[in-house]
């Protein structure tokens, strides 16, 4: 087996968190220029959608987490609030995406992106943390070497089948745009 499942989620957790901190710098320039780079945020909704929720909450949800609850009823409650958090974030990049379409004029639409994209990124922080120290700690503990090569596999499966060929290296490198992105307009 080459990577521990749960080292797979935290690497991707590195890469969310790049698009985490453009959306806090986004939100700051909003709030100085009162205008919204629609650009890049849209490419941020997009990496949420295909990346984040596609791509590593789909491992998490269909996979990771029913082995969890399988091996470990204690490990129920953390589930939930997990899955609870993911919610929460989709309505946040719901709210962003509705109202990107009228940022050239609209100065409310202009505060709700800023404010869902305030809201998803702080949520994120905390939920990323707490999945990497306590829920992936659990898991380590919880699953054998059997489940986690059974994991890896069906991780590929998810790569491969649901997010397609090439998806995950676009994505990689949208996020290292995206944190790297124009800083100063
Ligand atoms: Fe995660």
């Amino acid at each position: 087996m080459s990577e521990s499942p749960t080292l797979t989620l935290r690497h991707e957790h590195e890469l969310v968190l790049m698009v985490v901190e453009a959306m806090e710098h986004e939100v700051a320039a909003i709030e100085r220029d009162d205008r919204v780079d629609a650009g890049r945020v849209a490419d941020m909704v997009d990496f949420t959608r295909t990346f984040t929720d596609g791509c590593h909450h789909a491992k998490e949800e269909r996979v990771l987490f029913p082995a969890l609850e399988q091996r470990g009823p204690a490990a129920a409650g953390a589930v939930s609030v997990m899955l609870a958090e993911h919610d929460a974030g989709r309505e946040a990049v719901r709210a962003i995406d509705g109202a990107l379409p009228r940022v050239e004029t609209d100065a409310a639409a202009r505060r709700t992106v800023a404010e869902h994209l305030g809201l998803y990124a702080q949520l994120l922080r905390l939920h990323i943390n707490k999945e990497n120290n306590v829920l992936f700690p659990l898991a380590d503990r919880l699953l054998g070497d059997a489940d986690m090569q059974r994991l890896a596999a069906e991780f590929e499966r998810i790569e491969e089948e649901e997010t397609g060929a090439g998806v995950h290296e676009r994505y990689h490198a949208l996020a290292h745009a995206l944190r790297d992105g124009p800083a100063e307009r």
